[in-house]
């Protein structure tokens, strides 16, 4: 037996993106999207609000951070995401630290293990939503992070936003090896 939820927006695991963006003056801001990942090779997405601040921003500057939030920082991702940019200053209210990011006009977030920095290749506005498609031009991590020097996941105690709780969630342990476990079953 499967119980029917009908039409919602449930998806796993969502992750907990926050967007660093310079304003027009050269203040820094930071909201929190769920909406977003993946969209080619080295590209990524996001679905805004047309409304945020974070979208005019990236309207004007066509730059952006996204940092990947971790438990530690729980109380500041979500803060960033329930208070707009246009009312408070969010940066200094959440006490976030300002680094610059080398290759883009965006702020990264010294608090956060990990970010990219982007730069827009599309933007598509429909009504109240813009839809943003970006270039990957650098990643980042905290040296804190890295094993072999390479980025290990375990060390960097990412979140997933659960939609369906509406509750932050910390990512697990591994349980395989991708594209290797599969071929034991060829
Ligand atoms: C868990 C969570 C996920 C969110 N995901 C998105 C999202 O994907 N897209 C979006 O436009 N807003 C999203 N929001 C709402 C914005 O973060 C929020 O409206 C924020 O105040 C906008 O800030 P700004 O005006 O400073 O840009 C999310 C909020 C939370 C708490």
């Amino acid at each position: 037996m499967r119980k029917n939820f009908g039409k919602n927006t449930f998806f796993y695991p969502l992750p907990v993106l926050i967007i660093g963006t310079y304003d027009e003056y050269g203040n820094p801001n930071a909201m929190n999207a769920a909406w977003g990942g993946i969209y080619d090779t080295n590209q990524v997405y996001l679905c805004l609000s047309s409304d945020h601040k974070t979208t005019d921003n990236i309207k004007k500057s066509q730059e952006f951070s996204i940092s990947f939030a971790d438990a530690q920082h729980v109380v500041q991702a979500d803060f960033v995401g329930i208070i707009s940019g246009y009312e408070v200053d969010k940066i200094k209210k959440a006490d976030l630290t300002v680094l610059r990011a080398e290759y883009v006009n965006a702020p990264l977030f010294d608090e956060f293990p990990m970010s990219l920095e982007c730069k827009v290749n599309k933007l598509q506005e429909d009504g109240e939503t813009t839809w943003v498609v970006a270039d990957i031009i650098n990643v980042s991590a905290k040296e804190e992070v890295l094993s072999d020097g390479k980025i290990d996941l375990k060390k960097m105690y990412l979140i997933s936003y659960d939609p369906v709780c509406h509750c932050y969630v910390e990512l697990g342990k591994t349980v395989g090896n991708a594209f290797k476990d599969g071929l034991k079953l060829k």
